[in-house]
């Protein structure tokens, strides 16, 4: 008896924990109902007369062990408690949580949006990896026409029908595709040109294109659908020309250009000292391309036109690198408020 006595108290001597849950389990152990102590408690009374005084003695004796054991473990494991409790400065200021904002490109399409919404337009979508036809074919690109060169257009490898969207204009194939006139869209989206990035130009951008199909529509209603999207944009006290351009899918076709807000019209760096800053493309949509799309020419007739998100959003808020747009460095992308 008197080992198992011995070995209990070592046990008791070696048991350490930090552990709440395990010293309840502890004390169970020895002072529980069926706990070791108790049962030996109980053995008291079958022990022989003159062994049973120091046997009680030494059971007790184990008792006061226990508790003192148990005593000491809790008021350490506490004691860890608050000090940890105490580390936390409940009085520290919070780790302000930052606001995000739209990145410019998103702000100004929205702008975009608005104005032609307004007018009717509604916003279609198309793929960013296109086909020869969507891109080229049905737009009356030549077949020799510098755009579906290597140089200028990323095809997708192995495939040299596939590419990389140069341009949303394929969107009004898609659009034309599905939906009889009267047709009015605005196309936005992401395009990719195989360019040198520079200050001026960069391999990826945003455009918006717009496609307005119905009959009798003329290109006066183009230019005044287009003055009224650059008043509205840039202020109502804004100009536009148009001069002569070139673009396989309108005829006739035209580049728009905006008064400069920067000078108005006395000269400086944006407009090159010209008084005029160009925005976008533009035209009536060429006969052959309503043709590709079995639309009657004689019975239809429609305009396009097409810009390049970042460079509104430069000529809006006189930003001048266009690799800013794509670096997302947080000084530039803060300075736009989410609308
Ligand atoms: N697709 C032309 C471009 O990428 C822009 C444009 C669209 C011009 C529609 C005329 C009509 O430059």
């Amino acid at each position: 008896m008197n080992d198992k006595l011995t070995q209990l108290c070592k046990e008791i001597e070696k048991f350490q924990t930090e552990n709440l849950e395990e010293l309840d389990r502890f004390r169970l152990k020895f002072l529980g109902k069926k706990g070791e102590l108790t049962t030996l408690f109980d053995d008291i009374r079958s022990i022989p007369a003159e062994e049973r005084k120091t046997f009680g003695q030494n059971v007790n004796h184990l008792k006061n062990l226990v508790q003192e054991k148990i005593q000491q473990l809790k008021n350490a494991i506490e004691a860890k408690q608050t000090t940890t409790i105490e580390k936390i400065d409940t009085t520290c200021p919070a780790n302000s949580i930052e606001l995000g904002s739209r990145h410019p490109v998103s702000v100004v399409r929205k702008q975009i949006y608005d104005v032609f919404e307004k007018i009717g337009f509604v916003v279609a979508d198309g793929p960013e990896i296109e086909d020869d036809w969507h891109l080229f074919n049905a737009l009356n690109f030549p077949p020799e026409h510098p755009a579906r060169d290597m140089q200028d257009t990323f095809f997708v490898e192995k495939d040299p029908d596939i590419a990389l969207r140069t341009h949303t204009s394929s969107i009004q194939i898609r659009v034309m595709e599905k939906q009889k006139p009267p047709i009015r869209v605005i196309c936005p989206g992401r395009t990719y040109r195989n360019e040198v990035i520079t200050a001026r130009s960069h391999c990826m951008f945003h455009q918006i294109e717009g496609l307005y199909i119905d009959k009798n529509v003329s290109f006066a209603d183009m230019k005044q659908t287009l003055l009224h999207f650059a008043k509205e944009m840039f202020g109502t006290e804004t100009n536009i020309r148009l001069r002569p351009s070139y673009f396989p899918f309108t005829e006739p076709s035209a580049e728009m250009d905006i008064t400069c807000g920067i000078c108005k019209g006395k000269g400086c760096n944006l407009c090159k000292n010209s008084g005029w800053v160009e925005i976008l493309g533009c035209g009536m949509v060429d006969p052959n391309v309503l043709r590709n799309m079995n639309i009657d020419p004689n019975e239809y007739s429609g305009f396009a036109f097409g810009m390049g998100i970042e460079r509104i959003t430069q000529v809006l808020y006189k930003t001048k690198d266009i690799r800013l747009f794509f670096e997302n460095d947080l000084r530039f992308l803060k300075q736009f408020q989410a609308i």
